[in-house]
């Protein structure tokens, strides 16, 4: 990372802005000139232009036209995780991740088409990608050794957790396992925003994706507000991983 740190605000150069932030189309090139002409505002530090992710967040809001909250960007590393068996992906389309790293033991559902076959394009190639909702799965009962949610919950209504959750609980072999990467999200604290958004790095197989997963600023969850769900439906918990601004939780069927 080339970024700087002065009075403990995180400044990012050029070649960060283009790698790290969701900034379509644009070059090296064009992103000087936008600091030049301050539609980006920013701080030349010798001939080196550098932004803060609020900065990036108005020029890129006022790009695509809504006001964006950027968390900071975060890394996550797969390599070592563990998932046994016949996995089921829940709300897998996008970037696919989970397809990606586990290939044919991978069920991938998603509500949308579109974002199933986004994955396919991204290198999800070989998931079993079938059109399907989370709160009607169309699986048998103890069909699977681990379902995964990889920051997907966060885009489905909080009123549909309960139930998503229920129907996992169902699907799940005994001893099966949930694991849940998600979003910390927090108080609205700026009425302005519209959008929460985590960008990160997911790191698996010598493969470093950047993507960001964002979602409309107008609920708050927690791992406690996930925990007490499962622990109501019957779920273990296995191991809570709590980072800055996601956590991983890890259930198992009992
Ligand atoms: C952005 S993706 C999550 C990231 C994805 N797991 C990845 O690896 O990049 C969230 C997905 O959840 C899907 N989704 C939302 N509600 C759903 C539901 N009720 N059942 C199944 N999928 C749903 C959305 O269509 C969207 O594709």
């Amino acid at each position: 990372m080339y970024m700087k740190q002065i009075d403990n605000i995180t400044y990012y150069n050029i070649l960060e802005i283009i790698e790290i932030f969701p900034s379509k189309g644009e070059t090296e090139g064009s992103i000087r000139k936008h600091f030049e002409k301050g539609l980006l505002k920013g701080k030349k530090i010798k001939e080196d232009w550098y932004a803060t992710k609020e900065d990036l967040a108005e020029f890129i809001g006022n790009k695509e036209g809504v006001n964006m909250f950027f968390t900071d960007p975060q890394e996550i590393d797969l390599n070592n995780i563990n998932l046994k068996g016949k996995i089921l992906d829940i709300g897998g389309g996008g970037e696919g991740i989970i397809g990606q790293l586990k290939g044919n033991s991978v069920v991938s559902i998603d509500l949308r088409k579109s974002e199933l076959e986004e994955a396919l394009e991204s290198g999800d190639k070989e998931s079993l990608k079938i059109i399907m909702d989370a709160k009607d799965l169309k699986f048998l009962d103890n069909t699977f050794d681990t379902i995964t949610a990889f920051f997907s919950i966060m885009y489905m209504p909080k009123n549909d957790y309960q139930k998503i959750f229920k129907e996992i609980y169902r699907v799940l072999k005994e001893e099966g396992e949930l694991v849940i990467w998600d979003l910390i999200i927090p108080q609205k604290r700026d009425a302005k925003k519209d959008l929460y958004i985590i960008l990160m790095k997911v790191n698996f197989n010598r493969k470093k994706i950047i993507t960001g997963y964002g979602t409309r600023w107008d609920k708050e969850q927690d791992i406690d507000y996930f925990i007490d769900i499962a622990d109501n439906i019957g779920f273990k918990i296995i191991d809570q991983n709590l980072k800055e601004d996601y956590f991983i939780l890890r259930l198992r069927k009992t």
